[in-house]
């Protein structure tokens, strides 16, 4: 089939070349010419494992351009992919969706499905279709699909070629049939529903799995005021298959993309109905206090970070992902610099983007053992392998005094004290082996 996929972001990428790589013709399009010209040199402008290879490997398939009323004017499919970010009030920004419509409906002369893959508030599938059939220049039918994605960074082409599922929310059986013909290659089971439910199934999945990590990280905070060890715990609740194992990790709180913007998208919109929802509110406020949860710990062993050599390691909201939307560090970080700390911070793929925002305030470094040397405290705020799997023994060594401040619950208390750290984690007893002031 003749596709076009408007918007070149974790989302409209992925979802093109995956289509390429099931023997669709797709034409991604973009706004930024910079972009553009990667994209045809067969290079990613996302940092996302396999998406590259897969691009390249499909190229003779794709074709990247900003042209887009070349791109939609006889496509049979045109999936939107643009992003719908936060706005100050919480709602989601709809502009860049909207714009594509215009585009879309001054563009189309044939018959074509448009699929909203973008995260768009419930209903919004229906103005997207009022706005095309009213803005149409030519004579066409246009059929508007819901089609949401379950991506997840780090993961996203797998996440697409093996979806969990594949949503298509439509209001006429023709849309259903062409969407099925697209994914007909796809490893994966169809839900067919109408467009609200689909666009409610996106955010529902998405909230739930904030308020699942919300709820765990408040049962972590009582496990350490209780002596329980939240692995544990999780451990032994993850057997329900009622409850699932996963998403049960406790930690320094959620960021990224989505689920940060669409709990919040969701309680205002739910509100604007004027209809709270509890659930939701409680996990978006459990969020906020538990990024601070490490700063809060500090406080146990010095009062302020004046002149403290500071080491962080892992700047972006999860490992697998150069994405810094909404990670922990960019709450914490100012709150140490203003601070007066000195921090010396490592990530393998965070660095260029962090720098973006702070240039001189940090010195980066290439290596963990750069970062740890000669540092008075060390907080882990991302869980990458290289963390995980480093040699706990060099904490002791490198650093002033080994103080680990870890959100990410990396290490196991066995080898911690073992190792002779200081060590406070996330739901689990604190191991103090060299006895600095718990004030
Ligand atoms: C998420 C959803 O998983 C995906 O289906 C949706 O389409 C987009 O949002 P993503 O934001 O890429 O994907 O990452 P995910 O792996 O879900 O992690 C989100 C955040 O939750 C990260 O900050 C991660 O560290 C945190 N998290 C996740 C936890 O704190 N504990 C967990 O058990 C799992």
């Amino acid at each position: 089939m003749k596709i076009a996929v408007a918007g070149t972001g974790y989302v409209g990428l992925v979802t093109g070349v995956c289509l390429a790589e099931h023997k669709h013709f797709v034409t991604c399009v973009d706004i930024d010419d910079k972009k553009v010209a990667l994209m045809k040199a067969g290079i990613s402008p996302i940092y996302e494992p396999g998406l590259e290879e897969l691009l390249a490997k499909n190229i003779e398939r794709l074709n990247f351009s900003t042209e887009y009323k070349e791109a939609y004017k006889d496509a049979d499919v045109i999936f939107i992919g643009v992003g719908t970010p936060e706005k100050q009030d919480g709602s989601a920004n709809l502009s860049y969706v909207y714009g594509v419509v215009e585009q879309i409906a001054g563009s189309i002369e044939k018959d074509c499905v448009v699929v909203v893959k973008s995260t768009v508030p419930i209903g919004t599938n229906d103005k997207i279709e009022e706005m095309i059939k009213s803005r149409l220049v030519h004579d066409v039918n246009v059929y508007v699909a819901s089609n949401p994605e379950f991506l997840a960074q780090g993961t996203a082409v797998r996440d697409t070629l093996h979806a969990s599922r594949i949503v298509i929310g439509v209001e006429e059986p023709y849309a259903g049939e062409v969407l099925k013909e697209v994914y007909k290659d796809f490893d994966a089971p169809i839900v067919v529903t109408n467009r609200k439910s689909a666009e409610m199934i996106k955010y529902a999945s998405n909230d739930f799995l904030a308020l699942k990590i919300s709820f765990i990280n408040e049962i972590a905070n009582l496990c350490e005021i209780i002596g329980a060890d939240i692995e544990d715990v999780a451990h032994g609740m993850g057997y329900d298959n009622r409850i699932g194992n996963r998403f049960l990790n406790a930690g320094i709180g959620y960021g990224g993309s989505c689920f940060p913007k669409d709990t919040k998208a969701l309680h205002w919109l739910a509100n604007f109905h004027d209809n709270e929802l509890k659930t939701i509110k409680a996990a978006i406020d459990v969020n906020e206090n538990q990024k601070l949860k490490l700063i809060k710990k500090s406080r146990k062993y010095f009062d302020s970070f004046k002149g403290l050599n500071v080491a962080v390691l892992g700047l972006t909201f999860k490992p697998g992902t150069d994405d810094l939307r909404e990670a922990p560090t960019l709450v914490n970080i100012p709150i140490m610099l203003e601070d007066g700390a000195n921090i010396k911070a490592w990530d393998p793929v965070g660095v260029d983007n962090f720098k973006k925002i702070y240039h001189d305030e940090i010195t980066y470094c290439n290596t963990i053992e750069d970062t740890i040397k000669e540092a008075d405290v060390c907080f882990i705020f991302t869980e990458w392998d290289e963390v995980k799997e480093f040699d706990l023994t060099k904490y002791n060594r490198l650093m002033r005094k080994p103080i680990i401040l870890d959100g990410r619950n990396c290490y196991d208390l066995i080898s911690v004290k073992k190792a002779n750290l200081t060590y406070d984690s996330i739901g689990r007893e604190t191991v103090n082996s060299l006895e600095y002031s718990l004030a």
